[in-house]
């Protein structure tokens, strides 16, 4: 089948579109009539794994990083993350009852496949994320849970990276109950908020024209800055990799408390920052960090709810409204944002969108 951009200027903005559509193909996929998490194909239980190792590249490495803040929190299992081209080569001790996750949108990047082969005959199982079900990594995983997001042809990945966190999510709810440490009426929430997200991703969309807004008083930035705390971290992170593909430029991600242990020294008027901050747990502390940055002239972006800019947002730059989600969802939620910022900075700049400079799609060579 011929892919188009569907009346879209570039992929990129299409895949964004589709977010909605593709989310609620991958919940079906995993959720039953009865509340409980199905996962497709092979079993995989985690009433014997002890702790989890995730693997991968790129945006998919934040997926992993974003999971490890569930699997923890939700499911109590303990999560070790890296890249895949560190991995391979640190030569790490696999102990008995390991579960080796790899995520990968192609399922052929290289050294993802290299660090799944190294777990190979280590690992209790090795179990894999992917959005092309034929690929090399879902061929030699025992279980390979497809992500349904469809083809996606723009090199910085969108709804590859929602669909990615989903059904990680989906995953962390499995394991919370195969352990016995998450009751059906918590479970049936955290399913009630997932079958609500493809309708919360439609209402972040509407917030394009205000994002648009804000890209085009970023496109003339030198650099900036991401900040987030706890689960919002990895998504500071994906914020910062997406602006620095697509629009050339500089931009790094901080957890918010530990700005003041470096990066602090660069804030002048001159530095936009942005803030991933939901009316969650940890909203307080980041809007200190905030705070300080502000102090220093800093130039604010705040992305939060309506409970979180009333509170927070006198003094800033510009702020992004998201419409209001349960707590653990947040991120992938504010992938949005993140995948607009870039989107509309790199088209003020008039950067080459879904081909952009020295990066390809799949890296199927070391
Ligand atoms: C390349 C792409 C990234 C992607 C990474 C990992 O660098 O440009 O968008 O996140 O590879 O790719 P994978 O197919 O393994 O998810």
């Amino acid at each position: 089948t011929r892919i188009d951009k569907g009346g879209h200027k570039h992929f990129m903005a299409k895949e964004i579109a589709e977010q909605p559509g593709v989310l609620g193909q991958a919940l079906q996929h995993y959720l039953g009539t009865d509340s409980e998490i199905h996962l497709p194909g092979a079993g995989l239980d985690f009433a014997g794994i002890e702790r989890i190792t995730m693997v991968a590249c790129g945006t998919a490495f934040y997926a992993c990083l974003t999971a490890k803040y569930w699997f923890e929190q939700i499911a109590r299992i303990p999560v070790e993350v890296d890249v895949a081209s560190e991995y391979r080569y640190r030569e790490p001790p696999i102990t008995k009852g390991t579960l080796a996750i790899f995520v990968s949108q192609s399922g052929e990047t290289a050294d993802t496949l290299a660090a799944l082969r190294y777990c190979a005959g280590k690992a209790e199982k090795i179990a894999s994320v992917v959005n092309v079900p034929e690929s090399s990594i879902a061929r030699e995983s025992d279980v390979a849970l497809p992500i349904y997001a469809g083809v996606e042809v723009g090199v910085a990945s969108t709804k590859a990276f929602t669909c990615q966190l989903t059904v990680l999510f989906m995953l962390v709810l499995k394991a919370a109950r195969d352990r016995g440490v998450l009751d059906a009426g918590t479970l049936d929430s955290h399913v009630q908020a997932l079958r609500g997200l493809p309708s919360i991703i439609n209402q972040a969309l509407e917030q394009n024209a205000a994002m648009r807004d804000t890209a085009y008083k970023l496109s003339t930035a030198r650099d900036v800055l991401f900040l987030g705390r706890g689960q919002m971290y990895p998504l500071a992170l994906e914020g910062a990799l997406k602006l620095k593909e697509i629009s050339y430029i500089h931009a790094e991600a901080y957890a918010s408390g530990e700005l003041k242990h470096g990066p602090i020294a660069l804030v002048d008027e001159e530095v936009p920052v942005i803030v991933m901050a939901p009316r969650d747990a940890l909203f307080d502390k980041t809007v200190s960090n905030m705070q300080e940055v502000m102090a220093r002239k800093g130039k604010v972006i705040l992305i939060s709810d309506a409970r979180g800019l009333s509170e927070a947002s006198q003094g800033v730059w510009s702020s992004i409204e998201m419409p209001e989600i349960p707590d653990a969802l947040a991120p992938i939620l504010y992938a949005l944002p993140a995948q607009l910022l870039a989107y509309h900075t790199a088209v003020a700049k008039g950067t080459d969108v879904d081909q952009p400079r020295n990066l390809a799609k799949s890296v199927t060579v070391e």
